[in-house]
């Protein structure tokens, strides 16, 4: 079975309810190609907002959750508080939540078990750095953060996988269309390897990093670029050409 394209649009620490409800009415009455899984992930403070004003087939999901449900935890939310909001995704292991925040393979591998325990589906993002490209060990260490997602992922189906090389990100410099495709493809290859063949063909392998209306339709006619998640572009109209590149 062919894989639903899968457009995510990570807003960040950006917007305000003014700007957003802008944002929000832009998607709401654009012509979205139905073919495309699209989710939005607002700031945590602005999920339930968020989520009362997008079209009901729009997604949202939260940016970051704990490990636990609840505790004496200040300034974190659980994956219980993001479904309550009306959410249904999180994004879990962000490059800036592994290197401005410094969490650990370890904690990103907590943080998706509990998430999908309490049926959040899972963005789970991994890329490699700058100077780890130019070392030659890109795949070790996608390899790597995969191994320890893997380990706690107990439902394939709810789980998309991020490629998000870092240098790309938010800098301008997108991975070329056969950079992406070559990693998504050796990504796809090790889940047959070391998950199963049903996981290596069914789960939705996203690219993200300097997305634009401009570069993505070249991006998603590769064949193992099942969507994007998206930054910058996703706080502008050009989001909906994004969500449309395949159409
Ligand atoms: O989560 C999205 C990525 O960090 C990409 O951000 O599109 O601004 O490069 P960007």
């Amino acid at each position: 079975m062919a894989r639903r394209f899968f457009v995510g649009g990570n807003w960040k620490m950006n917007g305000n309810k003014e700007s957003l409800e802008q944002l929000i009415t832009i998607l709401n009455t654009a012509s979205l190609d139905d073919q495309t899984e699209v989710v939005c992930a607002a700031p945590s403070i602005y999920l339930d907002f968020a989520r009362s004003l997008l079209d009901p087939g729009i997604g949202v999901s939260a940016q970051n959750c704990y490990k636990v449900a609840k505790g004496a935890f200040t300034g974190e939310i659980s994956p219980a508080m993001i479904k309550d909001c009306g959410a249904d995704w999180v994004i879990l292991g962000h490059s800036e939540r592994r290197h401005v925040f410094g969490e650990s393979d370890e904690l990103i591998g907590q943080k998706v078990a509990h998430a999908l325990e309490s049926d959040l589906g899972v963005i789970a993002c991994i890329g490699e750095k700058l100077e780890e490209r130019e070392a030659g060990t890109t795949e070790e260490v996608v390899y790597a953060q995969t191994q320890v997602i893997a380990e706690n992922v107990t439902d394939w189906g709810k789980v998309v996988l991020a490629y998000e090389p870092v240098w790309a990100i938010g800098t301008g410099k997108t991975a070329t269309p056969e950079q992406a495709q070559e990693v998504h493809e050796k990504l796809r290859a090790w889940f047959r390897a070391n998950v199963s063949d049903d996981v290596s063909e069914s789960l939705r392998i996203i690219y993200g990093g300097s997305v634009t209306g401009a570069n993505c339709r070249e991006l998603a006619s590769q064949g193992d670029v099942d969507g994007f998640l998206v930054g910058g572009a996703s706080l502008k109209p050009e989001f909906v050409d994004i969500i449309n590149a395949r159409a």
